[in-house]
């Protein structure tokens, strides 16, 4: 019988307001993306979450698609939060998204209100779920318009089935407008969910400032850039890492030397501030502060244990981010 870690809210700081919501969510929180479909170990998936919840990470990110196969993710989460976590589900922030292709047809993608709705309803009932408290539109849909997509989004608030809204991958221009509309409607949009590491920084020049000025959080995905803003390939590429077992998303040709020689530097300046080249790839993007949270994947429970780690040091010196600077330039 899993029972969680009496001390797991002790740091107050480990938690950042979303936005101008009521809403906080931890530094870091866990993505089910990888690590987590029918071939995975369910006792190593079991582990990482309950170590999760016991460090204070209370958000965990699925989406309709993750697996493999697509939905295995949520199926895996659904039986760990029914046999483990279930009783604390008032202290959990689960959020599935919708958006990428799910089923045969022209309703299984996408963004129209036939689609997201019922993608919604599926996803609870693979995660035994009545609601859940953030649902997404994972990305933009060039062809719908975006009004049908977000009324979609607010007419899961009003029925119930999530709590907030969210968007993913929608650029600035896009973000302000589903912001507008979203509030007409009454259902705020709580997050936005990019990617942003030190090797993606798309996000800096516009993103970040109408986020700020909208007054949405976000969740930052891949902060890790899939592992290579770690050690995991200083030493070639381990059998059981993602590069070297799933290379639908890292592929080996992907760990060029030129990635291999900064990240090295990086990992010099991590040591010099005691921290591990994983900690000061996650302490730089919330050194932002409309980043609310960094969305982390993790194959092991001591990974989740080293990522939490990073929160003891967010603070850079002016000269290190010159010299992160220097190194990614
Ligand atoms: N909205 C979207 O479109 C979108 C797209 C992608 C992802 N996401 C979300 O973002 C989440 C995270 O994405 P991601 O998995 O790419 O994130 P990431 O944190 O950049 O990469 C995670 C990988 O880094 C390695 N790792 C993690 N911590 C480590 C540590 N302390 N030391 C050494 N290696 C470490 C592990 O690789 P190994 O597996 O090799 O051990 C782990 O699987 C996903 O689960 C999903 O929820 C959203």
């Amino acid at each position: 019988m899993y029972s969680p870690a009496a001390n797991r809210y002790d740091s107050s700081a480990f938690y950042r307001r979303c936005g101008r919501s009521g809403l906080r969510l931890p530094l870091i929180s866990l993505g089910l993306w990888h690590n987590f479909g029918d071939k995975d170990s369910f006792e190593a998936a079991r582990a990482i979450i309950c170590r999760s919840f016991d460090l204070g990470i209370t958000h965990f990110d699925l989406a309709n698609n993750y697996g493999p196969p697509d939905g295995a993710a949520e199926v895996t989460f659904s039986r760990i939060l029914h046999d483990d976590l279930f009783k604390w589900r008032d202290e959990l922030i689960i959020s599935t998204k919708a958006g990428y292709y799910m089923w045969p047809g022209p309703y299984g993608e996408w963004g129209s209100r036939k689609y997201l709705l019922s993608s919604l309803d599926q996803s609870l009932k693979r995660m035994r779920l009545d609601y859940v408290d953030i649902f997404y539109s994972h990305r933009p849909d060039p062809d719908t318009p975006l009004e049908e997509t977000m009324g979609a989004l607010a007419h899961a608030v009003r029925s119930g089935k999530a709590l907030y809204v969210g968007i993913s991958n929608y650029k600035p221009a896009d973000t302000a407008r589903a912001a507008k509309i979203l509030r007409e409607l009454g259902t705020p949009c709580l997050i936005h969910q990019p990617r942003y590491s030190m090797l993606d920084r798309w996000v800096e020049p516009e993103l970040l400032a109408t986020l700020e000025n909208e007054g949405i959080g976000s969740i930052v995905f891949s902060p890790l850039a899939k592992g290579l803003l770690t050690d995991r390939y200083f030493k070639g590429i381990p059998a059981d890492s993602r590069a070297g077992h799933d290379k639908r998303f890292l592929r080996p040709a992907d760990i060029t030397d030129e990635v291999l020689a900064k990240t090295r530097k990086l990992n010099d300046l991590a040591q010099s501030r005691g921290q591990t080249l994983a900690q000061l790839a996650l302490a730089w993007v919330l050194r932002h502060k409309v980043v609310t949270s960094a969305l982390i994947g993790a194959s092991k429970v001591s990974q989740v244990d080293d990522c939490v780690g990073a929160t003891k040091n967010l603070n850079f010196t002016g000269e290190e981010l010159a010299q992160i600077e220097k190194i990614l330039a």
